[in-house]
C-alpha cells in the first residue's frame, strides 16, 4: 500500500523509505554475484581509475572493484544504514550518504559511473535532471534498471524510464549492453554502458550478451 503511494512521497519520507528497506535489501542481495561476470568484463573493458558507484547500498560490488586495483572508488546512497553497514565491511572506500538529488561534485570527476538498480527509483519527474547531473561527472556510465526484459510488473518504488531517449539527448550512446540473468527473477536484467561522443577509446557497439546464472 504503502509502495503504491511512493510516487508521490515527499523527498524527506523517500530518504526514510530506504533507510528502513536496506537490512531486507541487504539479507535478500548481500551475497549475489549474478552481475560479477558483466561488471568485470566492463571494468577489464574501459580501464577506469575513478569509480562512482550511486545507490552502493551496503557495498556489494565494492570487492570485484577492489580486485580489479581501482584506485579511487566511491560509495554514495541515500540511506545512512546502508553507508554505516558499507563502511564497517569495506575499507578503501570513500563513502558518501547523500541523495542523488542533493548530489554536487565537481565536473568530469569520474571515469566510470555505476547505477545497479538505482534510477529506476527515480520518480519520471526527477530522471532527465538526476541523468544530466551524472553525465556532467563521468563519460561513461553503466546502468542495469528495470526495463520491460524484467517480466516484473511496475512497483510502487520502480519505474521504467526511456535511458536510450534520456541519454541520447545529453549526448550520450549505448557502447555496450546485454542481459544478465538475476536468482529469482521471472525474466532478465537489461544493462547499457552510455559513453559520450566526444570521449576517447573504443566506440563499438557490442552485441548483446546473455549471461544466465
Ligand atoms: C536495490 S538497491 C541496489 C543496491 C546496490 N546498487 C546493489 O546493486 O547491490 C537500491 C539502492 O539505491 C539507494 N537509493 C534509492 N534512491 C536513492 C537516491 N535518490 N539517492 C541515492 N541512493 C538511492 C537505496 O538506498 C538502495 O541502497
Amino acid at each position: 500500500m504503502f509502495l503504491r503511494h511512493y510516487r508521490h512521497l515527499p523527498h524527506t519520507v523517500r530518504k526514510m523509505y530506504w533507510d528502513i528497506a536496506t537490512k531486507g535489501i541487504d539479507s535478500r542481495w548481500r551475497l549475489s554475484q549474478h552481475d560479477y561476470g558483466v561488471l568485470t568484463r566492463v571494468v577489464e573493458m574501459y580501464r577506469p581509475s575513478r569509480v562512482l558507484d550511486i545507490g552502493c547500498g551496503t557495498g556489494r560490488l565494492f570487492p570485484l572493484l577492489q580486485s580489479k586495483g581501482i584506485s579511487v572508488i566511491v560509495g554514495l546512497d541515500v540511506s545512512r544504514r546502508a553507508i554505516e553497514m558499507a563502511r564497517a565491511r569495506h575499507k578503501g572506500v570513500l563513502l558518501v550518504q547523500c541523495s542523488l538529488e542533493d548530489l554536487s561534485l565537481p565536473e568530469s570527476s569520474f571515469d566510470l559511473i555505476l547505477s545497479n538498480r538505482v534510477l529506476q527509483n527515480l520518480p519520471p519527474s526527477l530522471i532527465d535532471t538526476i541523468i544530466s547531473k551524472l553525465c556532467r561527472l563521468s563519460p561513461l556510465i553503466y546502468i542495469n534498471e528495470l526495463t520491460e526484459s524484467d517480466g516484473l510488473d511496475t512497483r510502487g518504488s520502480g519505474f521504467k524510464h526511456d535511458y536510450k531517449r534520456i541519454f541520447s539527448r545529453l549526448g550520450y550512446e549505448v557502447d555496450a549492453y546485454g542481459l544478465i540473468r538475476a536468482p529469482a527473477s521471472p525474466g532478465f536484467q537489461t544493462y547499457y554502458v552510455f559513453r559520450h561522443r566526444n570521449a576517447g577509446g573504443r566506440s563499438t557497439v557490442r552485441a548483446p550478451e546473455l549471461l544466465l546464472s
